[in-house]
């Protein structure tokens, strides 16, 4: 047997509206209800909100004292709005906002002057509520003969049909009335979900061998499906639930579709399906399923079978299906169920309401989360356990740290392993801490992050000093910034970089190079177990210029150099990026000078000629004059005014701890 079920079967807005709003109104302890007429054509729900307490009632003139009438969906005539108001009687109006629609429409084009038609069952209490928003003056018409038999109406004509009217009878009526009547006003009033479920019924009908309408007998929407499945199935069944049709045997190898009313219960129609697909299981094994009982506080585990915008259907191997509205999926209210599960993941959630008569189990993953994580932080704080969660806001006297659903408060005095000033510098970070204290009644937290953040840091700086070494290397993080170098947190301890080990190339300030917050991949230079200082170095010897300097430069080479920096005895000239020579003022030129400004400017470009290098101590020798012609000597210097030699010039001249240069030419002070 293959069953196939029409999407659009079942309980429509209206009803699900009614019915939900009806249930809760069975919940208040407070308050009597009373239903105006049943509310909805299913004798089981209707016995069961009697057995709830709200009884149906035939009219007004029977309403218990005390008591809230309950207007259902198909509405009542203004008559009956007067009277409530008239003896001040308190109403719940549970009309479906599409007959209300009906209502005002109606209502309005009486009072202009036209003649009413309803198309409908005049027997319904939908078109009988009708009716009596144009003082029960309307002209009811339910088939095409009577339209025809109307006759010449003088007044200008305003046509609406009864809700669940059958649309293709519709069709026909308004066709002969759009000729017999002069410009009619015509509201086609049909309900798209009744419009909707017969046409797909009248599809299904067409792809099986017999059809099953569930509906009550007193049903017009479900008389009408019937009718519908009927004229195209010709083996089609109306019944008010699957046992009403008795042995199902005769469905055996049959393609069998079912479809339903819009006022038959969910759990009709999933009885009728499970009865259906599973006459091939023993009884014993259908009982059980179908008994296996759920209560409200169950935690349940099912499959989810259906993911939509608005909420998860989930199987749970019962006659119900359970239903987690969106709302109840996550915490987080910008996921979507969609974000959350999909089809076929297996689910546990807690049951929040359990509601036979609609076949449906109310269900929540985001109160289960909620408890699980309560017993989280209950065991965490038995257990001494560290969790981790995200600073979300400073309040009066701490922070409040989120841990999923709950919200912990932390003291401002173990907020951090160090005094805060601004403990809004904390907001966003995610930090470790241990629950120290918990109200169980008022679900309030307690924690600390500041002995975590100790017990943490020293554990890291006990395994440092196991295995710290020089030339061990570190991705550390630089902390703060001084004139004298950078702090660089290596991993639970801070290290320093001397600015000279910042940069090749002089620096004013460490703030050149590096900035609080990089992460900078340092080396151990030296280290002091006993004071625990730690000294890093940071440049790349890769880049050292010294080393490239060795592979281009030659005693020898002629190249050009920028005059830097001028003293008494000689000019500091650039021959590569951080790299300089001295030009001894003897070599300035090729005759005496008193100062190499005579010569030089600061920026001038030169020819040099390479005439000594001392790579061990970083000097190197340029010379002007070894490419100038020699000119004829004037007379020698007075030897107390010879330039200072070698050993008396300076060997290093950087203010950043750059390494420097000097002159290693035993050049003659004069000629
Ligand atoms: Fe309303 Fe349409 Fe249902 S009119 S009661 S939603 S069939």
């Amino acid at each position: 047997m293959e069953v196939k079920v029409a999407k659009t079967a079942g309980f429509c807005f209206g009803v699900a509206r009614a019915i939900d709003s009806a249930y809760r109104c069975a919940e208040e302890t407070d308050t009597k209800y009373a239903t105006l007429g049943p509310i909805i054509h299913n004798a089981q729900v209707v016995l069961d909100l009697k057995e709830k307490g709200i009884d149906a009632i035939d009219s007004l003139s029977s309403l218990p004292p005390d008591t809230t009438v309950i207007i259902r969906t198909h509405g009542v005539p203004r008559s009956i709005y007067q009277e409530m108001e008239d003896k001040q009687i308190p109403y719940l109006d549970l009309t479906c906002p599409f007959v209300k629609k009906i209502h005002t429409l109606v209502s309005k084009h009486f009072h202009e002057g036209y003649q009413i038609i309803i198309i409908g069952d005049k027997t319904h209490p939908e078109v009988i509520g009708i009716n009596g928003w144009c003082d029960d003056s309307a002209l009811i018409i339910e088939t095409l003969e009577e339209a025809e038999a109307l006759g010449n109406i003088e007044k200008p004509v305003c046509i609406v049909a009864q809700t669940t009217f059958n649309k293709n009878i519709y069709k026909k009526i308004i066709f002969f009335l759009k000729t017999s009547c002069q410009n009619p006003t015509i509201f086609d009033t049909i309900c798209n979900a009744t419009d909707e479920r017969q046409a797909e019924s009248q599809v299904l009908a067409g792809q099986v061998d017999a059809m099953i309408v569930l509906g009550g007998k007193n049903s017009s929407n479900t008389q009408k499906l019937y009718q519908i499945c009927k004229s195209i199935c010709p083996e089609a069944y109306c019944a008010e639930s699957i046992d009403a049709l008795g042995d199902l045997s005769v469905f055996q190898n049959k393609r069998v579709g079912i479809t339903a009313g819009a006022s038959t219960p969910a759990v009709i129609i999933k009885e009728a399906i499970n009865k259906m697909e599973n006459q091939e299981k023993d009884f014993a094994t259908l009982l059980e399923e179908s008994l296996k009982p759920i209560f409200t506080g169950d935690v349940v585990t099912g499959t989810v079978i259906e993911v939509g915008p608005t909420e998860v259907i989930v199987d749970l191997g019962v006659k119900q299906d359970g239903i987690i509205p969106a709302s109840e999926i996550s915490d987080d209210p910008a996921l979507t169920p969609q974000d959350v599960v999909k089809v076929g993941d297996e689910i546990q959630a807690f049951v929040v309401r359990v509601n036979d008569v609609e076949g449906k189990i109310t269900l929540s993953k985001k109160k289960l989360d909620s408890f699980k994580t309560w017993d989280a932080i209950k065991a965490a704080q038995e257990n001494g356990d560290i969790l981790e969660g995200k600073v979300d806001s400073v309040v009066n006297g701490g922070v409040i740290v989120t841990y999923k659903v709950f919200r912990v408060f932390v003291p401002a005095s173990l907020a951090n392993d160090r005094f805060l000033s601004n403990l809004d510098e904390l907001v966003g970070k995610t930090v470790p801490f241990k629950i120290i204290d918990i109200n169980e009644r008022r679900k309030r937290v307690v924690g600390n992050i500041k002995t975590v953040m100790i017990a943490q840091k020293q554990e890291l700086e006990k395994s440092f000093w196991e295995s710290a070494e020089v030339g061990k290397k570190y991705a550390g993080t630089v902390k703060s910034l001084t004139g004298f170098g950078a702090f660089v947190d290596i991993g639970g301890v801070d290290g320093l970089v001397h600015i000279s080990e910042l940069s090749w190339s002089r620096i004013k300030h460490p703030s050149d190079v590096v900035s609080v917050g990089d992460t900078i991949e340092v080396y151990i230079k030296d280290i002091d177990a006993e004071t625990k200082k730690i000294s890093l170095g940071y440049k790349n010897p890769l880049e050292n210029p010294w080393e490239i300097a060795k592979s281009k430069l030659n005693v020898g080479d002629v190249v050009k150099a920028k005059v830097v920096r001028m003293l008494p005895f000689g000019a500091f000239a650039e021959i590569m990026p951080t790299i300089d020579g001295l030009i001894h003022i003897s070599q300035i030129a090729n005759k005496r000078i008193e100062k190499p400004q005579d010569v030089l400017s600061i920026g001038q470009e030169v020819d040099v000629k390479i005439v000594d290098i001392d790579w061990d101590n970083k000097k190197i020798a340029l010379s002007i004059r070894a490419l100038l012609p020699e000119e004829p000597v004037a007379e020698p210097a007075p030897a107390e005014e010879a330039a200072p030699a070698e050993d008396d010039m300076p060997t290093s001249y950087s203010d950043g701890g750059t390494d420097t240069i000097g002159d290693a030419v035993e050049a003659p002070a004069a000629e």
